[in-house]
């Protein structure tokens, strides 16, 4: 089965409701053709159940940044998956600046995962590897280990509703991004590979697995062209409704 493209907009802290509502108004109408793409927006969860209420009957879905594992307690700051249920399909985990500033862990990424999974929705779990990683050819044993971690306990039918999101942290608002080739022989033998490792040749064949970094619409052909990259994760190009627009025209026209 052809594996449906994913573009997921990472808006991170930036845009107020009203904001992300007029974005979401603009939006719309200009990516209505591209069915055979998945068109996602994630807000702050300051915008979400407003971006909710606006991309309803819209062609685009909605992510949340994050998502506790508990249904609910003494979790200051926290929002968790079941509280997400009546406003995202998607959940964004383990980026590399809640790894980094946050403190997130491997072992939390895991447990998540299995929440936001047990609560119907689907997590995008972001893996990379830094620069010192790269540089000392670390990188495809530590995101085969982020990869192992994340999905340890989740059921082969569960992985049906599993994104992998693969970003270099070296690649993340840099301007610096790896190769296409570079990014997809990674996305292969350190994400799809593992999994079909893990689970079977036809979980990891079905798998849907974006790249992430420094994604815009000078570079997007580049990445969609290649065999096991699935769509992108994109930060600073989904700020703006052109640039976004661009990306799922170009992932519809190279992908769809
Ligand atoms: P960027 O961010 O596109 O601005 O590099 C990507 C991400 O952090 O998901």
């Amino acid at each position: 089965m052809p594996r449906t493209p994913i573009i997921c907009g990472n808006w991170k802290m930036h845009k107020s409701p009203n904001e992300a509502v007029a974005f979401v108004n603009e939006l719309a109408p200009r990516v209505a053709g591209y069915d055979s793409v998945e068109r996602v927006l994630a807000p702050t969860f300051l915008a979400l159940a407003a971006v909710a209420v606006a991309a309803h009957g819209a062609p685009l879905q909605v992510a949340a940044q994050d998502g506790h594992w508990a249904p609910q307690g003494a979790y200051t700051s926290q929002v968790s998956a079941e509280m997400l249920r009546p406003y995202v399909n998607y959940v964004i985990i383990g980026h590399s600046e809640c790894r980094a500033f946050l403190n997130e862990t491997d072992v939390n990424v895991n447990r998540k995962a299995k929440a936001i999974l047990a609560a119907g929705l689907r997590p995008i779990i972001a893996v990379g590897e830094s620069l010192e990683q790269n540089q000392a050819g670390e990188t495809v044993d530590f995101v085969q280990s982020q990869v192992k971690a994340a999905l340890a306990g989740v059921s082969a039918r569960d992985m049906a509703n599993v994104v992998i999101a693969y970003e270099p942290i070296w690649a993340i608002g840099t301007g610096l991004s790896a190769s296409g080739s570079m990014a997809d022989a990674i996305i292969k033998s350190a994400v799809r590979d593992t999994i079909a490792a893990l689970y079977d040749d036809a979980v990891a064949s079905s798998i849907r697995i974006q790249y992430g970094g420094s994604v815009k619409p000078g570079n997007m052909e580049e990445f969609m062209s290649q065999p096991n990259i699935d769509g992108a994760l994109v930060g600073g190009a989904s700020l703006q409704v052109d640039d976004f627009t661009a990306l799922i025209e170009i992932a519809a026209r190279v992908k769809g």
